[in-house]
């Protein structure tokens, strides 16, 4: 069996676990920031290296402008309130996107938890904002000051230069696309599409999607 460093999941089905319910999409948005913490735990307490978790992509900015405001509050809100899980935890945070575009008063939240929890030597936590692999993979190609660029030399540019490929790859909400998420990174991922709306998605059946992992065989286009 391969050894489970890296999971990723794209963390879709909010605003449709809302609407069921008869509420407004940034009523799922609130459940989901809490099972981001539910699912941090276990996974850590699992002794996985990395989770890498998307929370928002290069094109959610297409967004009303009502719920892109909305995301943006209930992130920094989201990380004070974090910092007390990845303290206890022994949790490093990190952070893969373009930051550049967020307000200063976001950016001095994100930095002040990536500065607070960088001496935690357990699971670290990727949050992937402002994220998409195309932008990402261009950012990194254009501060290669190189003519002819290798794999390494692209991967050490990369955003996700710290830490290693993904393993598995779980997206929820029912859509069985990878929406511009570590597309280079997860070049050999093994995948899991569930039709569980996020703040649906429990930690049975995390424990599930995990060992089945187990019985996967990865051949690396090796025999
Ligand atoms: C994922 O849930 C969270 C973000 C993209 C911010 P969605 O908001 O995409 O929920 P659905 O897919 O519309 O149900
Ligand atoms: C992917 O979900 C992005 C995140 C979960 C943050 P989307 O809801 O944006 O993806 P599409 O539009 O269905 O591909
Ligand atoms: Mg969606």
């Amino acid at each position: 069996m391969d050894a489970l460093k890296h999971i990723a999941i794209i963390m879709d089905g909010n605003g449709r676990w809302a609407k069921k319910q008869g509420k407004i999409r940034t009523f799922g948005h609130n459940a989901g920031a809490k099972k981001v913490i539910e699912v941090t735990k276990r996974v850590s307490q699992l002794g996985i290296k990395y989770l890498s978790l998307y929370a928002f992509s290069t094109e959610n900015w297409k967004r009303e402008k009502s719920e892109v405001d909305f995301l943006m509050k209930l992130l920094s809100k989201f990380l004070k309130k974090e910092l007390k899980t990845l303290m206890e935890n022994n949790i490093k945070f990190r952070i893969i996107g373009d930051l550049s575009k967020f307000s200063k008063s976001l950016q001095n939240v994100i930095n002040n938890t990536i500065e607070k929890t960088k001496n935690n030597s357990g699971m670290t936590q990727i949050l992937a904002i402002n994220y998409g692999s195309r932008d990402e993979i261009i950012r990194a190609v254009n501060s290669i000051e190189k003519e002819t660029i290798t794999q390494k030399d692209l991967e050490n540019a990369l955003d996700t230069k710290d830490f290693c490929d993904v393993d598995m790859l779980i997206r929820t909400g029912g859509e069985k696309r990878l929406s511009n998420f570590l597309l280079w990174q997860s070049a050999y991922a093994e995948l899991f599409f569930t039709k569980t709306l996020w703040p649906d998605f429990s930690l049975e059946e995390l424990d599930h999607i995990i060992m089945n992992f187990k019985q996967r065989e990865r051949r690396y286009g090796g025999i």
